[in-house]
This record gives C-alpha cells, sequence and structure tokens, in this order.
C-alpha cells in the first residue's frame, strides 16, 4: 500500500495545525476526540473517512450534520476484526467465508443488527440492520484499536459531491468540523468498499466497489441485483460523488471546451486528466475522484470521461460516473 505524505496534522477546534510527534501519538489524540464526542478525519485503503463514535447519538448527529447528509442515509460501523463486528451484528456462514476472505479490507456486509447501543438508531437511519466493515489502513486500524469499539465513517466529503482520496481533499471537505485529522497518504484504492447485504434471501449487491463480483460470486455464489433495496441504501441514488461541473460519459474525442478523463494511450493537453495510461483499471480507480476534482477545478463547460471496460473493478469505476453524471443506476 502507497503512503505519500506523511505529515502528520491534528486540529484544534480553533484550526490551529499542530504536529505531534508519531503516527502513534495522532492515533491516542483521534481516540480520545472520538471518546469526547469529537468527529475525526480518518483515512482508510479506500478512500477518507469523517468518523465518529458509533455509540454516541451527539456526536453521530453533528456527523450528519458536517456532511450535509440526509438522516436516512445509514452508516458504515467499522470494526478492527469479525469478533468485533460479532458483538453487534449477525453474521452468518456466508459474512463469514466472505470475511476471512476480504477483512481487513474493502468490503463492507450488511447484516441483522443484535445489539441496538452498539450502533446508535441515528447512525443505522433506525434500520434493524447494521452494515459493517474492518479497514486495512494501518493508521485506521491503530485507531480502532485504541478506541475498542465501532466508529462510524462515511466518506469525508459534503453530501453529493466525490469522496476525497488525499488529506487535502478531506480537510477541504470537512476538516473544519473535525476535532482531529489524521494524514494517511493518498488512499491506495479511491473507491468506496463494496456493500453486500447477507440478511434472508440470496446475497444482494448493494454498491459495486474494490472487490469484484465476480470475487464473491466465486466464494458464496450469485448475487441478486440491489434495485429492490435502493431505498434501503441511499448511496445507489442518482446524482451522488458528482462536480459541479455535468459530466459526458463514454466519450472519444472531447469538445475544446471540455476537460477529458482519459483511460488508455491519449493525447496530453492541459484539459486532459488520464485515469491510467497503461489502460489499468486499479490505476484509474485510485486516480479517479481525485481526477474529477482537479478537472472540476479548472471550470470547464463539461467533463468528457473517455469509455471504461465493464469488466471487474470497471463495474464499481462505471457505478461511480453513472451516479456522478446524475443517471438513475
Ligand atoms: O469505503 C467505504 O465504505 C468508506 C470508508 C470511509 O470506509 N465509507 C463509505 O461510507 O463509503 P458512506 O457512508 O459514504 O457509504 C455507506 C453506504 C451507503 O450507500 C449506505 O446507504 C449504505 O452503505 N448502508 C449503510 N448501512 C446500510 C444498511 N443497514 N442497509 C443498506 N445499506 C446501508
Ligand atoms: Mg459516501
Amino acid at each position: 500500500m502507497e503512503h505519500q505524505g506523511r505529515g502528520r496534522h491534528r486540529r484544534d477546534g480553533g484550526g490551529r495545525a499542530h504536529r505531534p510527534s508519531s503516527p502513534l501519538s495522532d492515533a491516542r489524540a483521534a481516540a480520545r476526540a472520538l471518546q469526547a464526542g469529537q468527529l475525526v478525519i480518518l483515512p482508510t485503503e479506500t478512500v477518507y473517512g469523517l468518523a465518529a463514535d458509533a455509540a454516541d447519538a451527539g456526536a453521530v448527529a453533528r456527523l450528519y450534520e458536517a456532511k450535509g447528509r440526509p438522516r436516512f442515509n445509514p452508516l458504515i460501523a467499522h470494526v478492527e476484526d469479525r469478533a468485533a463486528a460479532e458483538r453487534f451484528a449477525r453474521l452468518d456462514e456466508r459474512a463469514r467465508v466472505l470475511t476471512q476472505a476480504f477483512w481487513p479490507g474493502p468490503l463492507t456486509i450488511v447484516a441483522p443488527l443484535t445489539d441496538a447501543a452498539a450502533v446508535c438508531d441515528l447512525a443505522r437511519a433506525g434500520l434493524d440492520t447494521v452494515a459493517v466493515r474492518a479497514p486495512a489502513h494501518p493508521l485506521a486500524r491503530e485507531v480502532l484499536r485504541l478506541f475498542g469499539r465501532a466508529i462510524v465513517a462515511p466518506s469525508a466529503n459534503r453530501s453529493g459531491r466525490p469522496s476525497p482520496t488525499t488529506f487535502a481533499d478531506a480537510t477541504s471537505e470537512t476538516g473544519a468540523a473535525a476535532a482531529v485529522a489524521l494524514d494517511g497518504g493518498r488512499s491506495a484504492i479511491g473507491l468506496e468498499s463494496t456493500v453486500v447485504a447477507l440478511l434472508d434471501g440470496p446475497p444482494r449487491l448493494l454498491r459495486p466497489g474494490a472487490v469484484t463480483r465476480a470475487q464473491i460470486e466465486a466464494l458464496i455464489g450469485p448475487l441478486a441485483e440491489a434495485e429492490a433495496d435502493a431505498a434501503r441504501s441511499p448511496g445507489r441514488l442518482s446524482r451522488h460523488y458528482a462536480p459541479n461541473a455535468p459530466l459526458r460519459l463514454d466519450v472519444d474525442r472531447p469538445e475544446a471546451d471540455e476537460a477529458f478523463l482519459a483511460f488508455g494511450p491519449a493525447p496530453r493537453g492541459p484539459l486532459v486528466f488520464n485515469l491510467s495510461p497503461r489502460g489499468d483499471l486499479a490505476e484509474a480507480a485510485a486516480n479517479l475522484f481525485a481526477h474529477l476534482r482537479a478537472a472540476d477545478a479548472l471550470g470547464p463547460a463539461a467533463i468528457a470521461v473517455a469509455p471504461i471496460p465493464k469488466d471487474g473493478l470497471g463495474e464499481a469505476i462505471n457505478d461511480r460516473l453513472r451516479r456522478a453524471a446524475g443517471y438513475v443506476g
């Protein structure tokens, strides 16, 4: 995993930056802030999160407020490992197989809730199910270990905008609301976790992500489509991850006044941002949100995006692009 810019920053309410002596002291400061009901910018391997104590309804209310997030959109409870998840979620055999294969890592499981106090009602948007994930980033793991309980952490963007994949993007989105901001370098994956519902009936893919459909189906069989669950997973609603400029997808030749997100060999130019010159989907995923932001910052008439293959990680990349373009998925 790549970690750039290991600079460490701690921000107090007043916004003055401190630089504590080590990542460990930063993690301690973050765990203390969470215990005090404050919010923390938390790096993960997928995207940066804005974290709060999952059991603290006051802290979770401040988190929704800071993101401008509709309260009917539930949060993911982050845990250190499967044993920690099983303190408040019922993980069936399928969940055990998947967590064994992919945790810690970019897979979120929606399971029946067994302890409503561990993840407060507001964090679950009142549902009797809970989304759980064990992130792989060492700083996130250290904070979880020190804190000892579940941490909710939606992506650190303001609601509806692209997820932050750098410390600078995270702090510029919601940093003002955070007591502590941890710099974990550039997010290695760059797309949010795959979300799979393991409730009654067949498993359902609620959000494609870095763990691909094929990887999951190889272990637990076919994934049903998520549409019936759309209301329960509002991250799947249209116009999400959106820049200010309109998006135009599957474009081979951009107009002169358009920024262009290329994929594979492409002419260079001041308005061209190449997701992966060598046509690699993992590289494109890692660059997607940062390039969208950079293209948007130029204030183009539109952002044109080259066709991206639909297989493997391409399913998640195309999902985010369709939502950023405002298409109903
Ligand atoms: O990679 C990630 O998952 C990042 C990092 C920070 O861990 N977090 C993230 O959180 O993407 P957020 O809040 O942006 O997305 C959570 C998704 C939403 O689509 C939400 O609707 C869905 O998970 N979700 C959460 N709880 C759910 C539940 N009980 N049933 C169905 N969907 C749920
Ligand atoms: Mg999000």
